[in-house]
């Protein structure tokens, strides 16, 4: 069992799955304290909602360093060991990353290290990328640098918006984010510099995706004869 504090600054949809995961008995795990940087996001109506004590800690004119010390009080008050970031719009100082060394987890809406940084949908279907996905890691003292821990792949269709796109990804942020927390939990996750293994889990069986789909070559096609590119009719 392990014993969360989770950092919000919005909708928290992230923390409605984990709270979903930990109520259906998938993650062995208890928040001990929700966290708003925010005042009445909904987020904070969610904890109301599920009993689960919740404070809102302002940032306004304090230093950062000042602000994160606050944030290790807080959480060591309510005897929390692993911090989880779920949508938390901060930059986060050493001061917390050394109270919580490799104890702090993020979710990152793209492939990391592809497309750090906010409004990465827009930016994925620009860019013209087939796949994109979504990253579990620890939090290191770079801006999504830390060890990756899990992550999601899904295709990026030829009329995709930033919306869309955003919206598929979510779905899988969901899922992996609760399996990141239980592999924690079940005491599994090994760090050794930038790797993190998951001791005795299953190998992702090998599969491949492509995007546009892959078609079956029963022979050598025409397309490829001398010279031609080509042209799908
Ligand atoms: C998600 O896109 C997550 O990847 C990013 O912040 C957003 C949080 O959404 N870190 P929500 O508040 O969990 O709905």
């Amino acid at each position: 069992m392990v014993d969360l504090g989770v950092l919000v600054s919005g909708s928290g949809s992230n923390l409605q799955a984990i709270i979903d995961n930990i109520e259906k008995g998938r993650v062995d795990a208890r928040i001990k304290v929700i966290i708003s940087n925010v005042p009445e996001v909904y987020a904070l109506e969610r904890a109301k909602k599920h009993g689960i004590p919740s404070t809102v800690l302002p940032h306004k004119g304090l230093r950062r360093e000042d602000y994160d010390q606050r944030l290790v009080e807080a959480l060591k008050a309510k005897g929390v060991e692993l911090v989880i970031l779920a949508g938390f719009m901060r930059i986060i100082t050493p001061v917390l990353l050394r109270a919580f060394s490799m104890r702090v987890m993020n979710i990152h809406p793209a492939l990391l290290p592809s497309f750090p940084g906010t409004h990465v949908w827009q930016a994925e279907v620009d860019y013209g990328v087939k796949f994109a996905g979504c990253t579990v890691h620890f939090v290191d003292e770079g801006t999504d640098t830390g060890p990756i821990i899990i992550q999601a792949v899904v295709p990026v269709y030829d009329d995709d918006t930033a919306d869309t796109l955003n919206a598929r990804i979510l779905e899988q942020e969901h899922r992996i984010y609760s399996q990141a927390i239980q592999l924690y939990a079940e005491g599994r996750l090994e760090v050794h510099g930038r790797r993190v293994l998951a001791r005795d889990f299953p190998k992702a069986p090998y599969t491949s995706m492509i995007n546009p789909p892959a078609r079956i070559f029963d022979k050598v096609p025409d397309i490829w004869q001398a010279g031609r590119l080509c042209s799908w009719t």
